[in-house]
């Protein structure tokens, strides 16, 4: 992975350049840098604000040779990768808000977002695109309560070169392990520790429904798994979902 690696001062959204380029042919592992995000994508149709040069602004595509319904537990395990990383820069540990973000101190550090196109009933490819605020020291207002960043918490912060040599080197050992196992039962155990919202009650608001339980942790296909309070284990798949600690 990595080969391309495409660095650019600045462009739109690192997901959407990743997908021009994907039209254009370009092959699995190319990676997508910016320093300068103008518009960056948040998931449910959101923004990302990136104020300029102050986060990591990523996205790496995938071609995998694998059924689409499996796309999801890439998001997980790039969540996952992208704690390590975090760890292995500041030694700090960012906790995992399942399926898409990461927190510290209970505020949101990193997002998300994956994107993928098919051709037929396969995938053609996948962009994971993901966003970590670096540097940043004030957020917009109506998002101030709710973010941080490795500044804030830390003191100080990486580079961004270092940020994304990082993650995608845990990105590449997990992929790896990943397509050997076929799921993620190599991650479950070290998911589940990283996990914000484990042994807590969480409300998981999915298109038709809505699941009030306990969040035990997650299944080898990345699946959260909530009990309810009458004692049922449910899972709740890694698709449009929000999670809320209650
Ligand atoms: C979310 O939390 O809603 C997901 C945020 C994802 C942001 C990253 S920044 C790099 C990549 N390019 C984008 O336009 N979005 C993702």
């Amino acid at each position: 992975l990595g080969k391309p690696w495409n660095f650019a001062e600045e462009t739109d959204s690192t997901n959407d350049w990743a997908k021009r380029e994907a039209g254009k042919g370009a092959p699995n592992g190319a990676v997508f840098l910016v320093r300068n995000q103008t518009k960056g994508k948040g998931r449910r149709g959101r923004s990302w604000a990136d104020p300029k040069g102050s986060g990591l602004a990523m996205s790496l595509l995938l071609r995998p040779d694998m059924a689409p319904e499996r796309a999801p537990m890439m998001t997980v395990l790039m969540g996952l990768s992208a704690a390590q990383a975090v760890a292995d820069v500041t030694g700090k540990e960012a906790l995992i808000k399942w399926p898409n973000d990461l927190v510290m101190s209970g505020k949101k550090l990193c997002g998300i977002l994956t994107e993928m196109s098919m051709q037929g009933t396969k995938i053609a490819y996948v962009v994971i695109g993901i966003g970590i605020n670096l540097t940043v020291e004030k957020f917009p207002e109506e998002i101030k309560d709710k973010a941080t960043s490795l500044k804030l918490e830390c003191g100080e912060a990486p580079d961004v070169e270092r940020m994304a040599a990082a993650v995608l080197e845990r990105f590449e050992q997990n992929y790896e392990s990943f397509l050997a196992a076929g799921d993620l039962s190599p991650f479950k155990e070290e998911y589940d520790r990283l996990l914000a919202n484990r042994g807590r009650e969480v409300k998981v608001l999915e298109k038709e429904r809505e699941l009030v339980g306990t969040c035990l942790g997650i299944d080898e296909a990345g699946e959260l798994l909530v009990q309810t309070p009458g004692g049922e284990c449910k899972t709740v798949f890694a698709g449009e979902v929000s999670v809320r600690g209650l």
